[in-house]
């Protein structure tokens, strides 16, 4: 079965068409510091005010306790998308009570409100299939139609991701059709040298990634706090950086499989460490063996890659004609700690080829950063979702739409 378009839904004048975002912006004292997911919904909001659609935005932000927490309000996102679409966007203060059935029932066409975060209701994660379709129907009752955008939760099995998408006619928006397009060019015939570069904490994040990139790459970058994993399984002393134990074994695995297959995963040579993990804390560069020997001994921890590092990931980077990019290589939200992760975007700006940028931690590193989204070949709106994609997972949010 083919992906289920806009064009599916057939005429959708004076229809109320619930539209699922991915509005999960990071936030600073209130303050939006990356509203790259919110200029990623405007073409498919655009599309559907445009034909004098009622549209009615779902979206989670950050992962409340399935109760309202007004640290995760949705309202700056909402103030923010009615600078973006230049025209008024209602608000309503919870997702299926009487503000939003309000709001909902007073929309006209052309009009657009934003519920509440979808996550203070605990029926929308609930493990049980029939408490989420339960609350599911209540915001079916309320619409025509179902379209989905909101690519960076299509992995979810939620209730405004899955359940809600089988109560009423659905289809993908045009993020999810782009996006879709672009991980697809990762996935059937990369063109070669394909370098992937990941970073961020957790190896154990990036397992099933890297077991399904391995036949399928020319080479793997290593950098982010999952390095210190990598290189404690190769026996190097990593002080207090961030190190998952249960994971040196996985990591021998994958540095012995990389072999046998020719694949080279390249990790560090250098890296900054720290006495403490803190923008202003006094650092060092050392080689990877002198983790240990600084002047911060065994309590030293690991922020960054080292400038040696960044420039041989840079070289790598640049002479490939694809690379995607998952996972910052330090603390990059550190001014001090951030040259790593700034080398490696800067790298794939010079990209003779497709450059990718995925994930949400990545995709706002490159934008607080300073680049702008038209250096890179795509940026993604998804972090675990195009992780997922590339593992080759079956993405329930997507399956629900004929993918
Ligand atoms: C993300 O930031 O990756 C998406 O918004 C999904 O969020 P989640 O991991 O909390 O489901």
């Amino acid at each position: 079965m083919a992906l289920r378009t806009l064009a599916s839904l057939g005429n959708v004048s004076g229809k109320r068409v619930i539209v699922r975002c991915d509005l999960n912006v990071p936030l600073k004292d209130g303050v939006i510091t990356d509203d790259g997911r919110i200029r990623a919904s405007l073409p498919t909001l655009n599309a559907l005010l445009d034909q004098g659609a009622r549209v009615i935005v779902l979206s989670h932000l950050g992962r409340p306790d399935g109760a309202p927490d007004s640290k995760y309000s949705l309202a700056p996102a909402a103030t923010r998308m009615s600078e973006l679409l230049g025209k008024a966007v209602g608000f309503a203060t919870d997702t299926v009570g009487a503000s939003a059935l309000a709001g909902i029932r007073a929309l006209d066409d052309g009009q657009i409100l934003v519920l509440e975060n979808v996550r203070f209701n605990a029926a929308e994660t609930s493990k049980d299939a029939n408490e989420r379709e339960k609350f599911a129907q209540v915001l079916a009752d309320e619409a025509d139609l179902y379209v989905s955008d909101g690519f960076g939760v299509v992995h979810r099995k939620q209730a405004s991701v899955y359940e809600l998408a089988q109560l009423l006619p659905s289809a993908a928006g045009l993020l999810i059709e782009t996006e879709l397009q672009v991980l697809d060019r990762l996935t059937e015939t990369p063109e070669r040298p394909y370098t992937v570069v990941l970073g961020g904490s957790k190896v154990s994040d990036k397992l099933g990634v890297i077991s399904h990139l391995l036949p399928r790459v020319d080479t793997i970058l290593i950098g982010g706090g999952m390095l210190f994993t990598f290189l404690a399984a190769q026996g190097f002393k990593v002080g207090s950086s961030l190190l998952e134990v249960d994971q040196l074994d996985t990591c021998r695995g994958y540095l012995a499989d990389a072999q046998a297959r020719g694949v080279e995963i390249i990790l560090p040579t250098d890296v900054v460490v720290a006495e403490k993990f803190a923008a202003d804390a006094s650092h060092v560069i050392t080689s990877i063996d002198g983790i240990e020997d600084t002047a911060f001994g065994s309590s030293g921890l690991g922020l960054d890659i080292g400038p040696a590092t960044a420039a041989a990931f840079a070289t790598k980077i640049s002479n490939s004609k694809t690379v995607f990019w998952n996972g910052p290589a330090g603390v990059f939200e550190f001014p001090a700690f951030a040259h790593g992760t700034r080398a490696i975007a800067e790298a794939l700006t010079r990209v003779d080829g497709l450059s990718v940028v995925g994930g949400g931690d990545s995709a706002a590193a490159v934008r607080i950063l300073g680049f702008s989204d038209d250096q890179f070949g795509h940026i993604s709106t998804g972090g675990g979702a195009s992780l997922e994609f590339l593992e080759g997972k079956k993405l329930p949010g997507l399956e629900v739409l004929g993918w």
